[in-house]
């Protein structure tokens, strides 16, 4: 079979083996998946043994989605400008190339899987992370109405809004400035769920029919899913269904070929604790 894997740190717990594994079975690809814990410093290393030993992609999660992408020899349009690639493909000449499937990931979940289109939306974003860079083209790509980036450093904040004007238009901001502001979609790129806390919004944030998403998930919902239940979101959805279809798309990268996810949606929303 072909040869693919996952690296990050922590590994343990990464659902992509079981994800591709369906895909491969549903798709008839001789396929093989593996994860592997890599620790950063030991990722370009790594990943020159895994091509070497003739492994054809790699995906790569935190905290390697920087190296990976300096790793690349190309990249997409859209993933040179996130500074982050979570997919890593070997190309008939040898080459390796960089991509980012998070953001198409992340807006095919909400339009396929829930109904919730961008377009002409007020989309919020909180964070300004590498989980922020990932998705602002493809939110850009939309056409929403209005896309502002929150961050506790409002600075942060700004440079990203700088790096992404070449594609449309984004504001940004602190969270203080939010008072007074609605919006249709929040999707949280901040790193609080992972601690169970919160990002320090605003009680009144939402307009009516919005929906929270969060690029987290774990198997309760997390708290900022809780937040937006709470705070009379109509829908508030964690990533599960994002990293389906981000490793959807990284499948069609590799194999030409795309995968149904509903199933795999559905079977790794049952197999949650
Ligand atoms: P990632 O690659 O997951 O985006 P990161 O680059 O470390 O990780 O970014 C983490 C994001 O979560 C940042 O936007 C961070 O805000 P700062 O830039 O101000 O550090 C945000 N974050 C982390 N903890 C937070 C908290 N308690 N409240 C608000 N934002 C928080």
């Amino acid at each position: 079979p072909d040869q693919y894997a996952v690296f990050g740190d922590p590994i343990s717990h990464s659902k992509s083996p079981k994800i591709h594994q369906l895909f491969a079975e549903q798709t008839q690809q001789l396929v093989q998946y593996t994860a592997q814990l890599v620790p950063a410093e030991q990722f370009t290393v790594a990943a020159d043994i895994f091509f070497a030993q003739g492994g054809k992609g790699l995906n790569c999660t935190i905290p390697l989605k920087e190296l990976a992408w300096a790793y690349a020899q190309h990249k997409t349009r859209r993933a040179q400008l996130s500074g982050a690639v979570n997919t890593l493909a070997l190309q008939d000449d040898g080459s390796v190339l960089g991509e980012n499937t998070d953001g198409v990931g992340l807006i095919t979940d909400l339009i396929n899987n829930h109904g919730i289109s961008l377009q002409n939306r007020r989309i919020l974003i909180l964070g300004a992370g590498g989980a922020s860079r990932g998705i602002i083209e493809p939110i850009l790509s939309q056409a929403p109405r209005q896309l502002l980036i929150a961050n506790r450093t409002v600075d942060k904040a700004v440079e990203l809004a700088k790096i992404f004007s070449v594609v449309g238009e984004v504001d940004s901001c602190g969270y203080t400035d939010l008072c007074g502001e609605q919006f249709d979609v929040i999707i949280n790129a901040t790193s609080t769920s992972l601690s169970g806390q919160l990002p320090p919004l605003p009680g009144n944030v939402l307009a009516k029919n919005s929906c929270c998403y969060d690029l987290a998930y774990s198997n309760q919902p997390t708290a900022f899913v809780y937040w937006g239940l709470a705070h009379g979101a109509e829908k508030s959805l964690d990533g599960l269904g994002m990293l389906v279809e981000q490793a959807a798309e990284a499948f069609y990268l590799w194999r030409k070929l795309r995968p149904a996810t509903a199933a795999v949606i559905a079977l790794m929303n049952a197999q949650r604790g």
